[in-house]
């Protein structure tokens, strides 16, 4: 698995997990193996507050952040976070295996060709994809590069201690929200998978062999884009049809058997479901669209390799159907994974309810938090 982007320093402390989402702040603090959860909190972001991944203004950001860590009850200052999509670039290139500086510097020269910024204003990491000892010296290996803009890295650590955080890690979303899947995806480590995050600006595509990502892609349309159109259809502004997306979307793809019911509601009903269905039908289409043509990318680039399962998640999958409808199209079986198998969570302090049905918008905030109590390498 590929950990870490960039480790600050080495704690020996537990770390909160703490994602930053253009629509929600997420707060989960786990301990001890196996972990157990301490506290959760989650916070609307307000609007503006990022903009195209980059923290628009740390100081406003650093004080709901500290709402957030009062309104979860923490008393942890450490924590592990990740860099917003729209401001980092994944590849994978091929490097020979040499002793780690100068691969490092290897990765650098090589990866310069495939930043649209100066190299000097990003910061760099980058992990194997398959175990170095099992290189020899001089051969060609895959790693995974990633790239964020250093801007986008200041304003992110500005805003955390701004709010009194002390960060160990920023790592990037597409694989924090595999973590909470890494003992499943492990156990059968030929497999090949999809993993598919719906966030509110950017969903993101990671391919996996067992454990293992192989690729990624991040597209930039996300939940924003079935708001957006809701908002068209219906003359609404974005945070009112960011509600009725909510109240009324949950009953957005009709199945054959609700066709019926659905026609008879279209006359009386504002939102009924099918109004709503006809107002994201062809941001649907595309997201369909976009997802087949990143799989087909994954193809040519690694050869013949066709997913045999998806997991599907990010609070933008939360549109009922959505899993069938990818299943359907692409000839993946696509589910929803829940993200709070192997932790503990006591009954007596939490909505075990509340928090199954956030499960999907919950892997990037309780895989940032699995890393925050997992010994760091
Ligand atoms: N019940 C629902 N039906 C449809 N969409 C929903 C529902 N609940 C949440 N969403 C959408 O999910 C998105 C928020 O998901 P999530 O919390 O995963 O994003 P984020 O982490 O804040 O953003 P990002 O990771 O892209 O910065 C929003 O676009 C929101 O409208
Ligand atoms: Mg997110």
């Amino acid at each position: 698995m590929v950990s870490g982007f960039s480790k600050l320093f080495k704690p020996r402390v537990e770390a909160l997990g703490l994602e930053i989402g253009a629509s929600s702040l997420k707060l989960v603090e786990l301990s001890g193996h196996p972990p157990a959860l301490r506290a959760f909190a989650t916070r609307p972001t307000p609007p503006g507050m990022l903009a195209e991944g980059v923290v628009a203004e740390p100081a406003a950001l650093a004080q709901e952040i500290r709402e957030l860590l009062a309104e979860a009850r923490t008393r942890k200052r450490y924590v592990v976070s990740a860099v917003p999509n729209p401001s980092v670039i994944l590849r994978t290139i091929q490097v020979p295996k040499m002793p780690p500086k100068e691969m490092e510097e290897a990765v650098r020269w090589e990866a310069e060709r495939y930043i649209p910024f100066p190299i000097d204003e990003v910061v760099l990491d980058f992990a194997p994809l398959e175990p170095l000892s099992e290189v020899s010296e001089g051969e060609q290996t895959e790693v995974m590069v990633g790239v964020a803009r250093q801007e986008a890295v200041a304003g992110l650590l500005e805003a955390l201690r701004g709010a009194g955080l002390m960060p160990v890690v920023l790592d990037v979303k597409p694989f924090a929200g595999l973590y909470p899947l890494e003992a499943e995806l492990g156990a059968e480590p030929e497999r090949v998978a999809v993993a598919v995050e719906i966030g509110a600006e950017s969903t993101s595509l990671v391919l996996t062999r067992g454990d293992r990502p192989l690729a990624v892609r991040v597209l930039t349309l996300s939940g924003k884009d079935f708001t957006e159109a809701i908002g068209k259809a219906f003359g609404l502004d974005f945070l009112t049809a960011e509600e009725v997306k909510r109240t009324y979307g949950l009953a957005t793809i009709p199945t054959e058997d609700e066709e019926l019911l659905l026609d008879f509601d279209a006359e009386r009903e504002r939102y009924s479901p099918a109004r709503i269905y006809d107002a994201i039908r062809p941001i649907l289409v595309d997201l369909t669209q976009e997802i087949r043509r990143s799989l087909e990318f994954f193809r040519v680039q690694l050869g013949d390799i066709h997913p045999e399962v998806g997991y599907l998640y990010g609070g933008g999958s939360r549109l009922r159907g959505l899993a069938t409808l990818l299943t359907d199209t692409l000839g993946v079986s696509f589910t929803t994974p829940d993200p709070w198998q192997g932790i503990q969570v006591d009954p007596k302090r939490f909505d075990l309810e509340k928090l199954k049905e956030l499960g999907p918008e919950l892997m990037v905030p309780i895989g940032l938090a699995l890393r925050g109590v997992s010994p760091l390498d």
